[in-house]
């Protein structure tokens, strides 16, 4: 059940822009104005700053630096992503709260953010880097297509958050087919989907996010110091996980939007204008041959689309690709 504080939090957040009095707090929340008043002084205590307006009522004016469900959802301007927010302080995996809560029936735009994972999880059954400064996520959607079709989310929330990264920074980075979002040829963020399906429907899939944010160089070992980095790192200054997460939520809303309304094509149009190398040569490995193509960027299908030496597209679902 939700707490009469998450409640007030949430009331203030729909309307952060005008006051709530008092007398409509305490008949919303069914307590009196003086135990209103009483949480307004906790929420002080918790670093939030409150305008108090005499005839007018309270307003939030700023929230404290730090991820909580009641910092996430002050401010939040998305209409369904993030209205169930779990929280977590430490967990092994966001995807493995995210695949119990989705058995458990939870709805299209949960998210799941935690501090710290103690066993994060990437690609290939590699580890996720999860100790430092960053966003750690997972959000479970239930769309409506087939399971052959879920690759497209993986596209879809690059695009995503290659636009919050944009929209935060004013830095434009690359996406590297199929997950990784770059800057300066390090990666930023990796995307990790999985899926639970029947044979012709998708019954969820959860999109996990890992975004390196306030680590420093030293944060790494001398390997990944020159593959990795954060935001941190590329702007020089650190960043409110709270406020950027709400901008990815926002974005990511939009393109999904996009997608239903207007197909994959939407999203491989977006896709194409922040691939890393499109148009260059690249060379492939898959199980039976090495050879080196032009990369021309997606197919329809989300496939990575290269022209061989005979001039030929050619489509690949998978392959070790060497940049
Ligand atoms: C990759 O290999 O690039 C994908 C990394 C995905 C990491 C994120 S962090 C949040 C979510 N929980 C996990 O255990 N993994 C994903």
């Amino acid at each position: 059940m939700q707490s009469t504080r998450a409640k007030l939090i949430e009331i203030l957040s729909n309307n952060h822009e005008v006051y709530a009095s008092g007398q409509r707090l305490s008949e919303l929340l069914n307590i009196s104005r003086n135990a209103v008043w009483k949480h307004m002084k906790e929420l002080e205590k918790d670093g939030y700053v409150i305008e108090a307006k005499p005839r007018k009522g309270y307003r939030i004016i700023q929230s404290p630096n730090k991820i909580s469900t009641n910092t996430i959802r002050w401010g939040l301007e998305t209409d369904w992503l993030g209205k169930e927010i779990i929280h977590k302080t430490s967990v092994g995996s966001t995807q493995l709260v995210g695949h119990e809560a989705a058995q458990n029936g939870a709805s299209h735009g949960t998210i799941i953010i935690a501090d710290q994972q103690t066993a994060g999880r990437g690609r290939v059954q590699k580890n996720w880097d999860s100790n430092g400064d960053g966003l750690w996520m997972t959000i479970v959607l239930r769309p409506n297509i087939p399971p052959n079709r879920a690759s497209e989310l993986t596209l879809l929330t690059a695009v995503a958050i290659t636009n919050a990264i944009q929209q935060m920074t004013n830095i434009d980075p690359l996406i590297k087919w199929p997950n990784d979002i770059l800057i300066n040829q390090k990666k930023l963020c990796g995307i990790l989907t999985e899926m639970q399906a029947e044979q012709d429907q998708v019954q969820y899939i959860l999109i996990g996010i890992g975004l390196n944010v306030n680590q420093s160089r030293q944060h790494w070992d001398k390997q990944l110091q020159n593959i990795a980095t954060s935001l941190f790192q590329e702007t020089g200054h650190t960043f409110e996980k709270h406020t950027l997460l709400q901008q990815i939520l926002l974005q990511f809303e939009r393109t999904y939007n996009n997608y239903v309304k207007h197909g994959f094509h939407y999203i491989k149009q977006q896709w194409e204008k922040h691939a890393f190398k499109i148009g260059s040569e690249i060379e492939i490995t898959t199980f039976h041959e090495q050879w080196v193509g032009k990369f021309l960027g997606i197919s329809d299908e989300g496939a990575l689309l290269v022209e061989s030496s005979e001039g030929s597209p050619i489509k690949l679902y998978s392959a070790d690709i060497k940049w």
